[in-house]
């Protein structure tokens, strides 16, 4: 079994969800502003992977000046910075386990724990470079750069096999037309909340959210970006001065005007059609950016 199988087989035990869970439910107490911050809602993209790049960057770059006998004190330098970059990216990192699914939640509490290990490495790098201890400072270093490659291996499955942190909208936007997609009359429509409308799809019908204001219509991908909620099945609700649409699961907002998120956890726009009438029927079409 490769390093990835194993992974996956990793995420299927469940032997330590009761004891993740009082962290789960720590994290998740922490004020909606601030973790909004560190889910990189205000960027319209996740923060944990711009936030990661300074430990990293500062970490594998120190591992090559150490191993050049002048450049060393630049190296301890690099190490401070990627200490100190690691706890920011660590909060937002947090902030988007705690609501990932359970899958991702278990790999998440071994990056979580490699991390804390590669920190306290640099960590002891640090004090042992301060009295002296060039070597030992070396070891640990690179012991620490070791671990946190690993760790990053893990970050990667999350992202990239268990799609956390990727938009799900996106990827449900790619199974639809790229032709304008008949929704019915306008008057068909309920005034003020999502209703739930097919668009012809490669092979089955995909979901979407369509949300009526007098004669403006708001047509959206209907799953979640965040994790594939039925958005058909939320609510419309005024967010931060926006009329938003309102993910059933776990409440991001998205700006029915754009689709950018007002609230999270989702970080990613939602994906929204262009509307046109014609003869008192609602139409809609993908933008050319998801064709
Ligand atoms: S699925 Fe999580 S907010 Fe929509």
């Amino acid at each position: 079994m490769g390093l990835m199988g194993f992974l996956d087989r990793l995420a299927d035990v469940d032997s330590f969800d009761a004891a993740m869970e009082p962290a789960r439910k720590a994290v998740a107490a922490v004020p909606v502003v601030v973790k909004d911050l560190l889910h990189g809602t205000w960027l319209g993209h996740p923060l944990h992977p711009v936030l990661v790049q300074v430990p990293v960057g500062s970490w594998v770059s120190a591992g090559i000046l150490d191993a050049i006998p002048s450049m060393r004190p630049a190296a301890t330098l690099l190490i401070g910075t990627g200490v100190a970059a690691a706890v920011p990216a660590a909060a937002s990192g947090a902030a988007d386990w705690s609501e990932q699914g359970v899958g991702v939640r278990r790999l998440g509490v071994v990056h979580a724990a490699a991390n804390t290990t590669a920190l306290a490495l640099y960590a002891g790098s640090l004090v042992a470079r301060a009295k002296g201890r060039g070597t030992l400072g070396r070891v640990l270093a690179y012991a620490g750069l070791g671990v946190a490659g690993g760790s990053a291996a893990i970050g990667g499955h999350m992202s990239y096999a268990q799609s956390s942190g990727a938009s799900h909208a996106a990827t449900a936007a790619r199974a639809l037309t790229s032709d304008w997609i008949d929704l019915g009359p306008l008057d068909d429509l309920p005034e003020g909340r999502p209703a739930l409308r097919t668009g012809a799809g490669s092979g089955a019908a995909v979901p979407l959210a369509v949300v009526r204001r007098g004669g403006r219509v708001d047509v959206f991908v209907g799953a979640c970006s965040h994790l594939s909620g039925p958005l058909h099945e939320g609510r419309v609700e005024e967010v931060r001065g926006q009329e938003c649409l309102v993910c059933p699961w776990h409440d991001s907002a998205f700006d029915l005007a754009s689709g950018e998120p007002r609230r999270g956890p989702a970080a990613n726009a939602q994906e929204k059609l262009e509307v046109r009438m014609e003869s008192g029927r609602v139409m809609a079409r993908l933008p050319s950016r998801n064709r």
